[in-house]
């Protein structure tokens, strides 16, 4: 230890007085950019900080400007939850759809009156969520599943442009702000990144944004802080001690506060000029220095997103106005044949590898035979592809001056290039299918999603090691994964004693997963992330989801015919209720979604009748929804309440039969607002 003086009563206030200079200038540079110093000035005021700090140890804290860096390398990071859940945004590729959205407001609102909207640039990077107690960072953390993130706060305190602590001097810190924004790299630093990387050997990003990732997520914050990262936040979580009235009072605000907001952010009336905005930025993008991939619009007013509420994955009140996606031509090698999870067998064009919009791209895909043969894909043409936004690329058209005499038309294999068994293709569909339910092609795509993220999210279960479990003999369905141990892994080829405890810990690590996962997990046709969600609060459990019958399916909201049967269908094949038993035995054990508050309302079925006079259809459901209740669109005996509007259908005659409590939409109003 080294002797430390104690600090003259002067040096404290140039400590005070260097940190809030450096604070501000940072400020001026990074929110305003606007600097009013040199950065030869700005230097000097740093060393002179630290050289300070050095000499007097006790007055380093960790919101100053110097301890940006110096945490020391993590082993892992811990996960932390959102307050708020840190939603995806509903897609739009042309102005019709944006026409619509603007519409379905309106009328969900039942209003005709034209909306304020903020337009920003979708920024192409991380979302990240910072948390601020009364004015200091506090946490900082990835979107991660929407619903817990990783904590990166130490990485995050490296980025310059994120204040450690709230400027004060236009307005006080709340006592707690939670500020979402997106974490970038620059086109050009990603640029010299790569070629850095590839001049040490090392493996080159695909993108920006995988760049931007990859950085944030370092165990070790010395290599986030050699990355030059940027941010621009776009929007609050949770908010205690200051209220916003719209999107545009916040994002001002933030400004006051130090928070780096992009200066192309605009408010306008009426949807017709966010429009025009898109169609702006669509030709300024190539000259900014960051990617982005659409504008977002948003419901300025707070009051009225809150009404307008949100889907399961999105928000109603905003909407992703995406870029019309990048194209580049480039060679068809070969088409070949990819055995999807539920057997379907889908064309894929493997080509030679072209970069479009910033990604290399060698294979696309051709949908289908019929998609085949309308686009006339043939093996040595020259091709089209573009990629829009996460979509996979895709084939757009033959440059068909470009083909090579020789060129053949494709022809759809007849028997599964996996197992051999003959493809069938039922009438009046367009996909081919595999029919045989052992086809391992069709079990390595199944089990991939069983690992996948949004599903059992097994790290280092990949193609590959699947591939090589399945041809070892190891699994044969994915109940086997949890039979597995350390002892069986060593001795395969790219396994060392560390990835095998690693890969057994991760599987055995996904037996607790959330409910809605689990079920995504299992492959159901036509059940994805969302679709597992809503049957996940519906039901609570597998055991009630596998019991439940097709009306009863029919019930929830957002399941129709078609997605009923294939969940009856999935649930009474016997071989995937044997399936469900090893899993049950082998301790795998969803866990039951997270109880709704208590209300009153909770877990009462609504049915609405005829139409409402103040509330359209789905703002009334969805008052209900928030409330813990549940609407339905038949009655039974087991619906809690039918409200009834003007002109109501045979359900309002059901309802006095079985004698179930009648609301008119005043009374209906009234029970929303006690209950709220
Ligand atoms: S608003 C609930 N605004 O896009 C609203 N998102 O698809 C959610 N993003 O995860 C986000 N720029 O990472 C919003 N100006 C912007 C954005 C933006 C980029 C990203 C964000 C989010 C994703 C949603």
């Amino acid at each position: 230890m080294g002797k430390t003086e104690t600090a003259p009563e002067q040096v404290v206030k140039r400590i005070q007085d260097l940190r809030e200079q450096i604070t501000y200038h940072n400020y001026r540079y990074y929110v305003l950019d606007e600097p009013v110093i040199s950065d030869a000035e700005f230097d000097r005021l740093m060393q002179e900080l630290i050289s300070l700090e050095e000499k007097y140890p006790e007055l380093v804290t960790p919101d100053s400007p110097t301890q940006r860096i110096g945490a020391a390398p993590l082993e892992k990071f811990e996960t932390v939850p959102h307050r708020i859940p840190m939603l995806s945004l509903e897609n739009a590729f042309s102005e019709g759809e944006v026409r619509e959205f603007d519409e379905r407001l309106k009328r969900f609102l039942r209003t005709n009156e034209e909306f304020d909207y903020v337009v920003e640039p979708k920024m192409d990077g991380v979302a990240v969520e910072l948390v601020y107690e009364n004015g200091r960072l506090t946490v900082g953390s990835t979107r991660g599943d929407g619903y817990r993130g990783e904590n990166v706060t130490q990485n995050l305190r490296t980025i310059n442009s994120i204040p450690l602590q709230l400027l004060t001097h236009e307005e006080a810190a709340p006592e707690l702000l939670e500020v979402r924004g997106e974490v970038y790299i620059e086109i050009e630093e990603f640029k010299k990144l790569n070629e850095e990387r590839l001049s040490r050997g090392e493996p080159a990003f695909a993108n920006p944004r995988n760049a931007a990732a990859g950085s944030l997520r370092q165990l070790d914050p010395r290599v986030t802080a050699s990355r030059p990262l940027y941010i621009y936040c776009y929007g609050a979580g949770e908010v205690r001690g200051r209220k916003f009235e719209s999107q545009w009072e916040t994002l001002q605000t933030f400004k006051k506060w130090g928070i780096r907001v992009n200066p192309l952010i605009e408010r306008h009336r009426g949807i017709e000029p966010a429009i025009a905005y898109h169609h702006r930025l669509e030709h300024q993008r190539h000259s900014l220095p960051y990617e982005t991939d659409g504008v977002v619009i948003k419901v300025d007013s707070l009051y009225l997103q809150e009404r307008l509420g949100t889907k399961t994955r999105s928000p109603r009140w905003a909407l992703a106005y995406k870029f019309a996606a990048t194209q580049a031509t480039t060679r068809v090698r070969a088409i070949v044949v990819n055995v999807g999870r539920t057997g379907a067998v889908t064309p894929m064009a493997v080509m030679d590898p072209v970069e479009v919009g910033g990604v290399t791209v060698s294979r696309a895909t051709l949908h289908n035979e019929d998609e085949v043969a309308r686009k006339d894909v043939r093996v040595g043409d020259t091709v089209l592809v573009q990629r829009a936004g996460d979509v996979i690329p895709e084939v757009v058209k033959v440059i068909t001056e470009k083909r090579p005499p020789e060129a053949k038309p494709f022809v759809m294999p007849t028997h599964c290039p996996v197992c051999g068994t003959p493809l069938v293709r039922p009438k009046g569909e367009a996909i081919t299918r595999c029919p045989n339910p052992d086809c391992q092609g069709a079990l390595r795509r199944s089990i991939l999603h069983f690992a996948g993220k949004g599903a059992m999210d097994i790290d280092g279960l990949g193609e590959k090691i699947i591939e090589q479990l399945l041809e070892e003999g190891l699994i044969e369905k994915v109940s086997d994964l949890y039979r597995l141990t350390e002892g069986d892994l060593i001795p395969l080829e790219r396994f060392a004693q560390k990835s095998a405890a690693n890969l057994v810990a991760a599987i055995q690590a996904s037996k607790e997963v959330p409910l809605a996962r689990f079920i995504n997990a299992l492959g159901i046709r036509y059940v994805g992330e969302a679709t597992a969600q809503l049957l996940a609060q519906h039901f609570g459990s597998l055991e009630e989801l596998s019991k439940a019958g097709t009306e009863e399916l029919l019930r929830v909201e957002g399941i129709g015919p078609q997605v009923a049967r294939s969940i009856r269908e999935y649930f009474q094949d016997p071989k995937n209720q044997e399936l469900l038993r090893e899993l049950r035995e082998l301790g795998v054990k969803p866990l039951p979604p997270e109880k709704p508050p208590e209300t009153p309302l909770a877990g009462k079925t609504f049915v609405f009748t005829g139409g409402l006079e103040h509330f359209s259809r789905e703002e009334a459901k969805a008052l209900v929804t928030a409330r813990g209740g549940r609407v339905s669109s038949s009655v039974s005996a087991k619906t809690d309440y039918v409200v009834v509007g003007a002109d109501p259908g045979s359900k309002f005659a059901k309802a006095k039969e079985l004698g179930i409590t009648i609301l008119d939409e005043a009374e209906f109003r009234k029970l929303m607002q006690r209950s709220a």
